[in-house]
């Protein structure tokens, strides 16, 4: 009889990744990915518990699941990643859904094979929860399900403590991946066709190689210069951490895509401090401006947070004027949600959901305008698509530019894994619309 696997995957790229690696092991058993959860044999859902609406919606998932389980008795549902990992959760999760079989946190990915093998052997459910600071989950059986995308960690964890953040407390210690084991990677994926790659940490600048000290801006180079057509990309960087000679690197090497993704959270210097980011308003700019001096035509994306504890109207001000100063070519917004654990959750002063809401109201409208705008400029403009794949709403093929953009074309013939050059005739919002150029 086959077996078949479902994957259901929330929470950030390096979540997304995981998944793939979850499936490697899946398939090295024998199983098969199945799109209807209800064939499957074998359940798991990859959590994420970055804010409350994430683990909201794994919870709600998880407990839909309670009369399928009922009908298929031998089904083996699993929850991993980052929402067990949470100190406690794992036996909230154990008490609310005693039909979940396998529970398991982020550093015990690579024993999925034994935690499936215990529990076709026993009744009663699996759970592990490894509470060290996090060993280098090396999973060579990935299988990826992005081509022609490719992501390779490169580091794991976090040490920041950004005072919102439930990150460090999920993920561990930062920990560097051997170079060597990356180069190699890389190497591999550009052999077997892969165009674009993107090194993955949670702070990919404080990279260091664990046996040659050589740090993040010496790896990116190392991989541009494997032989091949292929774009780079890297996320995310943050700014305490962001240097020169990392800017240069993306100035001299054309495989690296001029787009950084440098969060900032807040525009306004005692939030960034409340907020445990170590720069100021002014550090920031200052990163840009170094960057924009190497690579002027560099795109900067970013990530903003509304209504940190004690934010008032003042210093929610000054994240809209530093938005537009930046001039960001797009920007992730969130509403701060309360993490428990985290320093900011213990803070007295919580911002209204009314308040929070109307900020980001008028950030969103601020932040698409911006894009917009930008949108505008690229009509009339032939750019380089690395076309990804087949819109069937739209009846389009898709791909983004080195900046990021998505652009959309139609085409006879099936060019996902091409670079193909579309002329921009028309611009919605984010989307570029172009035709294809021969
Ligand atoms: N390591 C990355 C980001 C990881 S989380 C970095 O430091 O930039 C992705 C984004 O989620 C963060 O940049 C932040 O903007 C947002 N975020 C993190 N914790 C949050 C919280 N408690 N509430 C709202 N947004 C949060
Ligand atoms: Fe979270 Fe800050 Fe670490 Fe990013 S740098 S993962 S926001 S603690
Ligand atoms: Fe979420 Fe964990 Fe990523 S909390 S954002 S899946 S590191």
């Amino acid at each position: 009889m086959s077996k078949f696997y479902h994957i259901t995957t929330y929470g950030c790229q390096m979540n997304v990744h995981e998944s793939e690696k979850i499936a490697g092991i899946l398939s090295d058993l024998g199983y098969e990915s199945c799109d209807d959860i209800e064939q499957a044999d074998v359940a798991v859902f990859n959590t994420c518990c970055i804010r409350e609406n994430a683990e909201n919606h794994a919870f709600g998932n998880i407990g839909m699941l309670k009369k399928l389980k009922a009908r298929k008795k031998d089904m083996i549902i699993a929850v991993g990643g980052c929402l067990p990992q949470q100190i406690g959760k794992a036996e909230i999760l154990h008490r609310k859904f005693p039909f979940v079989d396998i529970i398991f946190g982020t550093h015990n990915l690579n024993r999925l094979r034994d935690m499936l093998f215990a529990k076709q052997h026993s009744k009663k459910p699996v759970i592990e929860i490894d509470e060290s600071e996090g060993p280098i989950c090396e999973e060579d059986k990935i299988l990826r399900t992005s081509y022609p995308n490719a992501w390779i960690n490169i580091t794991y964890g976090c040490n920041n403590f950004c005072t919102y953040c439930i990150v460090p407390y999920v993920r561990g210690r930062e920990r560097s991946r051997k170079a060597d084991d990356i180069l190699q990677e890389a190497e591999e994926l550009v052999r077997a066709g892969y165009k674009e790659i993107t090194l993955l940490g949670q702070n990919v600048n404080s990279y260091r190689d664990p046996e040659t000290g050589m740090p993040f801006y010496g790896l990116l180079e190392k991989v541009a210069n494997i032989g091949g057509k292929f774009r780079l990309r890297f996320m995310t960087s943050h700014p305490k951490d962001f240097s020169e000679e990392l800017a240069k690197v993306i100035a001299r090497n054309g495989k690296i895509c001029n787009l950084v993704h440098l969060p900032v959270q807040s525009g306004d210097d005692d939030i960034l401090k409340a907020m445990n980011r170590k720069y100021t308003r002014s550090d920031y700019l200052e990163k840009l401006a170094v960057l924009k001096k190497y690579v002027p035509d560099c795109a900067v994306t970013t990530d903003i947070i509304v209504g940190f504890p004690g934010e008032t109207e003042e210093q929610f001000l000054n994240t809209l004027s530093l938005v537009k100063e930046a001039g960001f070519s797009s920007a992730f917004t969130f509403v701060y949600s309360p993490r428990e654990g985290t320093v900011a959750a213990r803070m007295k002063n919580q911002v209204s959901d009314e308040v929070s809401k109307d900020r980001i109201m008028r950030l969103v409208e601020l932040v698409n305008a911006q894009t917009r705008e930008i949108s505008k400029t690229y009509i009339g403009k032939t750019v380089e698509i690395l076309c990804e794949g087949y819109d069937e709403k739209k009846k389009c093929y898709l791909g983004r530019d080195e900046y990021g953009r998505m652009g959309y074309f139609k085409s006879d013939k099936n060019l996902i894994g091409e670079f193909v050059d579309i002329k921009i005739f028309d611009a919605n919002g984010v989307s570029l619309m172009g035709e294809l150029m021969h």
